[in-house]
């Protein structure tokens, strides 16, 4: 019987800071301007963290709504899973501070680090304990607080970046065609330094100098990023439609990490994507890294565009380099 298991998405649910950054606020300090960042990303404000919030707490928020909307409770997990480059701590793994605020007493837990790609990673991950017959509940969540390790001197980097989380419960269907009907991971670490933070780990502990040179905050090659990103994006639409034989009429919604307008734009428009099929929310929220695609989703499912029987894609790519796809019937 477990041949036939997919997991399906049975709860979604986010979090975001309260503190509200318009573009205008970058004005202040940087050489920059609304109209630039407008223009050149699509993105108009962003949620930064302010205190008391931190990777974690905007985690459980999220999982715990996600729980709340599939109908269980964290005695129900059988897993917890968080997807993040910016963790509570370098040790232990942020998924153990959220089991401990979830209350999920002995479940297991873990992060999976694939930068804004990590919740798809995740799904992927996920997905295989679920299809095996391992796992019955698994708590999916994607989190970043990138603002903790934005350099907000660069302008070319930290007006990108917003910090939340998203969630997904995923728990087995036999239903056909329903669930995650195909996912599909990639990575090139040989373009690890198109995007990275240089100290903090083995290879640059952290002293004095590194702290002085700014080595703990995240380094960029936007342009480069930015080739990399809409090459990707177009290869996951098309994978992921080949794989799945469907079509840009089956597909009721991309929900793409939201990462720059324009990159999304050229990469859905090889294939004639109707803007309506494309989810978006940068605008508001900016680049969440890891929370991306699942906070997109959950706004998605709340505002109607997304509901039962719905066809989505997900297409994410990020620091590794790494990218990732996946195809789910709500
Ligand atoms: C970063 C990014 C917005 C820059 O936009 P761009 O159109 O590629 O701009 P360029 O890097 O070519 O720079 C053009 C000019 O704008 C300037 N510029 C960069 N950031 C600016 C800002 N915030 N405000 C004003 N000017 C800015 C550059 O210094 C450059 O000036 P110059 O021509 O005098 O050298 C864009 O490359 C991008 O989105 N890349 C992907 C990054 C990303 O998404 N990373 C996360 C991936 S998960």
């Amino acid at each position: 019987m477990t041949g036939s298991l997919r997991a399906a998405i049975t709860g979604v649910g986010s979090a975001v800071p309260k503190r509200v950054v318009p573009n205008a606020e970058f004005e202040k300090t940087l050489d920059t301007s609304d109209e630039w960042i407008t223009k050149r990303t699509g993105i108009k404000e962003r949620r930064l963290v302010s205190e008391g919030e931190t990777t974690a707490t905007l985690a459980a928020e999220a999982g715990r709504k996600a729980m709340e909307n599939a109908g269980i409770t964290a005695g129900d997990l059988d897993l917890i899973i968080c997807a993040t480059v910016s963790p509570e701590m370098p040790m232990p793994s942020t998924a153990c501070f959220i089991q401990e605020i979830l209350g999920a007493t002995d479940v297991p837990a873990f992060d999976i680090s694939a930068a804004c790609s990590g919740f798809v990673y995740g799904l992927s991950v996920a997905s295989q304990f679920i299809e095996t017959g391992k796992y019955k509940r698994i708590l999916m969540i994607g989190a970043d607080c990138l603002s903790q390790v934005a350099d907000f001197t660069d302008r070319g980097s930290c007006i990108l970046f917003g910090d939340g989380a998203g969630a997904v419960v995923l728990e087995p269907t036999s239903e056909p065609d329903k669930g995650v009907l195909y996912s599909v991971m990639h990575a090139n670490g040989g373009g690890w330094d198109y995007i990275h933070v240089p100290a903090g780990g083995s290879r640059a502990p952290t002293t004095l100098e590194t702290i002085d040179q700014k080595q703990h905050f995240v380094k960029m090659r936007g342009r480069d990023v930015y080739k990399f990103a809409v090459e990707k994006m177009q290869w996951l639409l098309g994978d992921c439609m080949e794989k799945c034989n469907i079509t840009v009429d089956d597909v009721d919604m991309v929900v793409p990490h939201q990462v720059n307008i324009r990159i999304i734009e050229s990469a859905t428009e090889k294939y004639n994507f109707p803007m309506e099929k494309v989810f978006l929310n940068i605008d508001r929220m900016g680049n969440t890294s890891g929370a991306s695609i699942p906070l997109a989703l959950d706004e998605a499912v709340r505002q109607g565009k997304i509901g039962p029987g719905s066809t989505v894609m997900f297409v994410a790519f990020g620091a590794g380099l790494t990218w990732a796809g996946a195809v789910v019937k709500m």
